[in-house]
């Protein structure tokens, strides 16, 4: 993936009081505590804390150099959550797709809405697919994506960082065109 991270757009859905914009550094603090979270940290394989510095190398090396796509999620003019794109190895044309909300959102439907949403850029943007991996013991995450429109492709497993624990894995796919 190669964006132009300065030329990506501000995006509002049908409902009015959900839309995004690119990250910046100001948002590093805010996502920073929310990925930390332990109801969020749980829902991802990866579970090591975020720090300033990780936040800020991962800022500067995969989003502003267009390698990362990663937006800030507002909901009644509320910073609430993030959602970005990931590359695919070796799928130039697919982005995965990765999600975090406030807790205190969560189940009020603005998953699938910032879903939808957020899969239009990617179509937008040239993609063919979206693809997602959600961990079996993650129920909002599955319906959310199934919702949006998500297939279930196939199951796997993963280790997740850094207890080393095998995590049962769902792969989701939305087929662009
Ligand atoms: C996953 C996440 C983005 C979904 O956003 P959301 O706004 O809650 O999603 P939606 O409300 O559109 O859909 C969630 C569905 O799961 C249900 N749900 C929520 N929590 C649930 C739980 N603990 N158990 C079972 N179902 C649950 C909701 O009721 C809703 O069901 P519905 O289809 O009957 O309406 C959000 O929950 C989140 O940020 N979770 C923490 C991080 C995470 O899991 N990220 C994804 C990693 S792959």
């Amino acid at each position: 993936m190669n964006v132009d991270y300065k030329a990506l757009p501000d995006i509002r859905g049908e409902d009015e009081k959900l839309w995004i914009r690119p990250a910046r550094d100001e948002d590093i603090e805010f996502m920073i505590n929310l990925r930390n979270d332990p109801y969020i940290k749980e829902r991802f394989v990866y579970r090591k804390d975020f720090t300033l510095m990780s936040q800020k190398n991962w800022m500067d090396n995969m989003v502003y150099t267009g390698k990362v796509i990663q937006y800030i999620v507002f909901y009644d003019d509320k910073k609430m959550g993030c959602t970005y794109y990931l590359p695919v190895e070796d799928r130039e044309d697919e982005v995965e797709l990765g999600i975090y909300l406030d807790p205190n959102y969560v189940g009020k439907q603005i998953g699938r809405k910032l879903t939808h949403l957020f899969c239009d850029l990617a179509r937008d943007l040239g993609f063919n697919a979206v693809i997602a991996r959600v961990i079996e013991t993650n129920p909002a995450s599955y319906r959310m994506l199934m919702a949006a429109g998500f297939n279930e492709e196939s199951t796997f497993t993963q280790i997740s960082e850094p207890s080393g624990k095998e995590l049962n894995m769902k792969m989701m796919r939305f087929p662009l065109r």
